[in-house]
């Protein structure tokens, strides 16, 4: 079977119970924080002292799963050494949302993290390759970005393949995560065309729990 990771993305989580929320996805490689700032996006969902409290869960844990934050914000390079501080083992920016991506991977690696690229639905693969080689995750959203819930994009698959083959190319090793509309019904499918972490937000935090949910996943992919 061909490995891949799963990243349950608190936003479609009971945030009353945030800490249980997080335990209930430990068996999950990644913890995938939606941070929304209301412009790049027409959202706000939240920002550091969530980060904060969800680094404070796992730490107690004694948990190494990785924080992995997806900034859904405008010109992120003003806040980057802010989330670090605040917790991101994982830090990604969206290439429509700074005129300095370069700079913005280089930063963060500087600062000793994790340092992703994002690409919304409508734009060009392109904008990625020339920071390709210097990535630890390229992430393909799968929605237009700003909502838990919303319906997958079949598209997806096309330029999932496509970014895999230019990793491949490049020998690199990078993660290539897929993010919105991720349920049982897909997750193979990606998997196959070269997703290797699987972000879902609403089919893990189901009514069943998260526990569960990440279950139904592994299933569906057939681990
Ligand atoms: C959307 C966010 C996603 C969202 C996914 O803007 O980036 O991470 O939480 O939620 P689902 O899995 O419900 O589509
Ligand atoms: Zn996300």
């Amino acid at each position: 079977p061909t490995p891949f990771k799963l990243a349950p993305s608190i936003l479609a989580c009971d945030f009353t119970r945030l800490g249980q929320e997080i335990e209930a996805a430990a068996s999950a490689e990644y913890l995938h924080i939606d941070v929304m700032d209301g412009l790049f996006v027409p959202n706000i969902s939240f920002g550091f002292p969530v980060l904060e409290a969800a680094r404070r869960v796992r730490d107690g844990a004694g948990s190494t799963q990785v924080l992995d934050v997806h900034l859904m914000i405008d010109r992120p390079e003003r806040y980057l050494e802010a989330f670090v501080k605040a917790g991101a083992d994982s830090l990604t920016v969206h290439v429509e949302a700074t005129a300095h991506l370069h700079r913005c991977v280089q930063t963060v690696r500087e600062l000793g993290r994790r340092a992703g690229v994002v690409l919304n639905p409508g734009t060009p693969l392109e904008a990625v390759r020339p920071v390709l080689d210097s990535v630890d995750l390229v992430l393909v959203m799968s929605v237009n970005p700003g909502f838990g819930g919303q319906k997958f994009l079949p598209q997806t698959y096309e330029r999932v393949r496509t970014v895999r083959r230019w990793l491949s190319e490049i020998g690199s090793e990078a993660e290539l995560q897929v993010d919105g509309g991720v349920t049982a019904d897909n997750a193979a499918r990606l998997v196959q065309a070269g997703a290797s972490v699987l972000v879902a937000g609403s089919s893990v935090y189901g009514a069943d729990g998260a526990a569960a949910g990440l279950e139904r996943l592994r299933q569906a992919v057939g681990q």
